[in-house]
């Protein structure tokens, strides 16, 4: 039978996402989940719109809680859009501002939904490839913004966790496009961008910020995030939105994760204990890490092949998340490598017992 998909579905992979295995007993460090459970105000939040109309469709603007997101990010309402999860905000991201034929650019290696993303839409893709100090050539960037129009920008970064400064941001700007700041890791960095960046004159009122529920609020079950963005931006966003594009426990769980920022702050804080913990212990084991400002670290060994080591560990039930770049050797950077989600210290320790047997030659 012909095929029925446009030629673009037919000759897309699709994005594959990270394992998840739906049995218990793993310690599962692929995904970048929190490895601890979110605000006891969420359940509470849960039960409540359980028990309250669910046979009436929910809240199209999510009002309470753009209330409740604006407060913290000091904008108005009108400056924030939420989305089921991230990936959605991207979507309609990817919908908004590019048609088919256009053209889009990330950082490579990143992450690689944006590609994804781009393909189902017909859209063209350019990878600004990063050097082995996982940073761009500012005069490729330079040439590549004249084209684009949407540059996305996981920052910090994955697989590695690097936090890009302003300055080098400012380099991606597409001369007629925005730039999409993905922040799903910023709540683990030192000093990430904030929202006051939006109003910085010499982004031209062309930036857009994405925030994420999955990581630092532990809601990755619950597929919640927000746009951050000048009202013009988010007026003609929420045109291509679906109607109800968040459902009423949806909004209640994070409105009430938000608002608990202690219970948010006291876990990064324990993450970030144990990311130092494990990235002092990986070289022992000689691995090569990167330092990183998220909830994960890359590391590379110069002696066991990675997907060894990789499969190794997953025989004793510890998941990591192998990774490959085809083509970014090419830029100087690593091919593949590990890419290990800091979870409780328990599962860590789980981690350094098997970790040896995993590295022998
Ligand atoms: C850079 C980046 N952006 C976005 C997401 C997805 O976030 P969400 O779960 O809100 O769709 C991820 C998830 O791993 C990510 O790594």
């Amino acid at each position: 039978m012909a095929s029925v998909f446009r030629p673009a579905i037919d000759q897309m992979a699709g994005y594959v996402p990270g394992e998840q295995p739906q049995e218990a007993g793993w310690v599962k460090l692929n995904t970048n989940e929190n490895p601890y459970p979110p605000s006891p105000r969420v359940a509470e939040a849960i039960r409540r719109t359980a028990e309250g109309r669910l046979n009436v469709y929910p809240d199209p603007d999510a009002t309470g809680f753009r209330r409740a997101a604006a407060a913290l990010h000091g904008v108005d309402p009108d400056w924030i859009l939420p989305a089921n999860g991230s990936d959605e905000n991207l979507t309609i991201i990817m919908r908004s501002f590019c048609d088919a034929g256009q053209q889009i650019g990330y950082p490579y290696p990143s992450y690689v939904l944006y590609e994804s993303l781009a393909q189902i839409q017909g859209v063209q893709v350019h990878r600004l490839g990063l050097g082995a100090d996982w940073l761009w050539d500012p005069a490729e960037a330079a040439q590549l913004r004249r084209q684009l129009r949407i540059f996305f920008v996981p920052n910090p970064n994955s697989p590695t966790g690097t936090l890009w400064s302003t300055e080098q941001l400012l380099q991606l700007l597409p001369d007629q496009g925005v730039l999409v700041l993905d922040q799903a890791y910023a709540d683990f960095a030192e000093s990430p961008q904030t929202a006051a960046l939006l109003q910085d004159s010499r982004f031209d009122g062309r930036l857009v910020m994405t925030r994420t529920f999955s990581k630092s609020y532990s809601l990755a079950g619950i597929r919640f995030g927000y746009c951050i963005a000048q009202p013009a931006l988010i007026h003609g966003m929420r045109k291509v939105k679906d109607s109800y594009n968040c459902d009423a426990v949806a909004i209640a769980a994070a409105t009430a994760a938000l608002q608990d920022q202690q219970w948010m702050l006291d876990n990064r804080n324990r993450i970030l204990q144990t990311r130092a913990r494990l990235a002092a212990a990986l070289p022992q084991l000689g691995f090569h890490v990167h330092r990183s400002e998220a909830n994960f670290l890359w590391t590379t060994h110069s002696g066991v092949s990675h997907r060894t080591i990789y499969e190794r560990l997953k025989q004793q039930r510890v998941l990591v998340r192998y990774m490959r770049f085809p083509g970014a050797a090419e830029a100087g950077t690593e091919l593949d490598g590990l890419r290990i989600t800091i979870g409780t210290d328990s599962e860590i320790d789980r981690l350094l017992q098997v970790l040896p047997q995993s590295v022998r030659p």
